[in-house]
């Protein structure tokens, strides 16, 4: 694909913004325009793979925020993992398979739960603390899981204390660099092959830089709903760019709700971790009652999509629009200090007056995590040469139709690590690099017409393409993306200016173009997707990875 800017444009003249002394100016590195690997994210997954990649180039992670300012840093529950042997490594397979509803790849499956543990024990000798008593480490139970196997850090941290050991490690390494406040603009092909990528600073200057290869590991897109758990940051980024480049996007109808995030008016969507109910949270209705009895044997431990459209059924009210509250129960739970044990979730609470000890918290299901992305073989190689994906950015099959709760950190570990290694067997010799440089002054646009658009799209999803879908509501959807992607390209055309939110615009209108087409495209329900019209899972015609392309055709592929 062209850059869609032209380079005659273009002369380098200021480096990005730094904002913390490991961040770079591009001029500052050794490697001027270039660098070996660039790794657009730094969540679990590129951080642990920028570790990986460290001893053979110069690697740049490069970050829209912080280098802390990721879907990991957020993650609360804790990392599933299977420390215990064969049996146990078994067992976390069965649980991962069950959990997909027929749909998870069996091999990369396999893949997760065998070299996690691996995974897990390097990262704790790098320096992570997992919570412990007496020398053993704490496991806690979240749902769908058949035995206690979460680890957890600082009680309901675990992504940021992962996210710190991580990032400190690759602080350690002279040759990895960060471009925080940087953006991916788009990536650069040539031949089919990606060799760089624009990068927008923080002041709008574009620069370009070519790479022997390309990572995405830039998270989800649960910004794409207005009611999600994830950071502002998490818009799709990299799966839009993966896709404008002519990259395939694999199963983005299997977007995971979280059953239980926080419901306040004027509040954001604070994640209440599934934790809570592996310590013994239930679930009750606006009458009192424990719902889960009505839906699933294994109650508020049942699986997470079970779980959430049991949330959002019992909310409904009789008239459209009308909701009626439903809550989180753990003042029954007498045997643990749950300040202790649940620190930041108790903390957060407190702000709005609420304790877990004494009060009903008010819950409804949040968009949370996104099971499809960039289709990628177990090696994180992408259809694309020159480009590879890790983490929530990438589709390898995994999570089938519905991840298993706390199996994306490790997932995150050890598919990073497996891209990094893939990219070091691919790339380019380091003699034949790609001269590419270019930077512009530009403009920004109005901030309040993107924000509307943003707005508009967000509504639009959470209404036509949430837990509970039909084909009515799904083609509406797709006339409501068709409208905002088109009003987007004209907002771009007219101030012919690109910023931040704007790449971010057409990220979202991108992914939710995706998700609502997919989502039409399969007729039946299965794990986080349900179709009112066709309630039941169809093996028959539906065993098979939904395959989506940028020209907006939907195909489906067999296991
Ligand atoms: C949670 O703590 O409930 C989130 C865990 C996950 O999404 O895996």
């Amino acid at each position: 694909m062209e850059p869609h800017l032209s380079p005659s444009n273009f002369h380098l003249t200021k480096p990005i913004r730094s904002r913390s002394f490991h961040s770079v100016s591009l001029e500052s590195m050794a490697v001027g325009t270039r660098c070996d690997f660039l790794i657009m994210g730094a969540g679990v997954a590129g951080l642990r793979a920028a570790l990986e990649l460290a001893p053979h180039g110069n690697v740049l992670v490069v970050t829209k925020e912080s280098v802390s300012e990721s879907n990991t840093h957020y993650a609360q529950g804790g990392i599933a993992v299977a420390m215990e042997g064969d049996e146990d490594i078994e067992l976390h397979l069965e649980d991962t398979i069950a959990a997909g509803d027929g749909l998870v790849h069996r091999p990369a499956a396999q893949i997760l739960v065998s070299e996690g543990p691996l995974r897990v024990e390097e990262l704790i000798d790098w320096g992570a603390h997992f919570d412990s008593k007496n020398g053993r480490l704490l496991r806690t139970r979240e749902a769908a899981h058949s035995r206690p196997r979460i680890l957890h850090a600082n009680g309901d941290a675990t992504g940021a204390e992962i996210s710190r050991s991580l990032a400190a490690m690759a602080h350690a390494q002279s040759s990895i660099h960060f471009a925080e406040w940087t953006t991916v603009a788009s990536l650069v092909t040539e031949d089919g092959r990606v060799i760089g990528a624009d990068l927008l600073d923080a002041e709008n200057r574009l620069h370009r830089l070519s790479a022997r290869s390309v990572l995405i590991a830039a998270g989800g897109a649960g910004q794409v709903y207005s009611d999600t758990t994830n950071p502002a940051v998490a818009t799709g980024d990299g799966i839009a760019l993966a896709a404008f480049a002519g990259a395939e996007l694999a199963d983005m109808e299997f977007f995971q709700f979280h059953p239980t995030a926080l419901s306040l008016p004027g509040v954001p969507r604070f994640l209440l971790s599934e934790a809570l109910r592996g310590e013994g949270a239930v679930l009750r209705n606006d009458r009192g009652e424990r719902f889960m009895e009505r839906y699933h044997p294994n109650l508020e431990l049942a699986p997470r999509d079970v779980v959430a459209r049991a949330v959002a059924r019992e909310g409904m009210g009789s008239a459209p629009g009308e909701l009626h509250p439903v809550f989180l129960d753990m003042r029954h739970v007498i045997a643990i200090d749950l300040h202790m044990r649940f620190p930041g979730i108790t903390a957060f609470l407190a702000q709005h007056a609420l304790d877990l000890h004494r009060d009903l918290i008010p819950i409804r299901p949040a968009a949370h995590y996104l099971m499809g992305g960039i289709r990628t073989s177990l090696e994180g190689r992408t259809s694309l040469q020159g480009l590879y994906a890790a983490g929530e950015a990438a589709s390898t099959g995994l999570h089938g139709a519905n991840r298993l709760a706390s199996n994306s950190l490790l997932e995150g570990l050890v598919f990073g690590a497996r891209a990094a290694q893939a990219m070091l067997v691919d790339a380019l010799p380091p003699e034949e690099p790609h001269e590419l440089s270019a930077q512009s002054m530009l403009q920004t646009p109005p901030i309040e017409e993107i924000e509307a658009l943003i707005s508009r799209l967000q509504q639009a999803m959470g209404h036509f393409a949430g837990l509970l879908r039909d084909e009515s509501l799904l083609q509406q959807g797709i006339a409501a993306q068709v409208e905002i992607q088109s009003d987007i390209d004209s907002c771009t055309r007219r101030n012919s200016k690109i910023t931040r939110r704007l790449i971010e615009a057409k990220s979202l209108a991108c992914v939710a173009g995706a998700i609502l087409r997919a989502a039409l495209a399969r007729t039946e329900s299965r794990g986080a997707h349900f179709r009112n019209d066709f309630p039941r899972r169809d093996d028959a015609q539906f065993l098979k990875h939904s395959i989506y392309r940028c020209n907006q055709s939907v195909a489906f592929e067999p296991l």
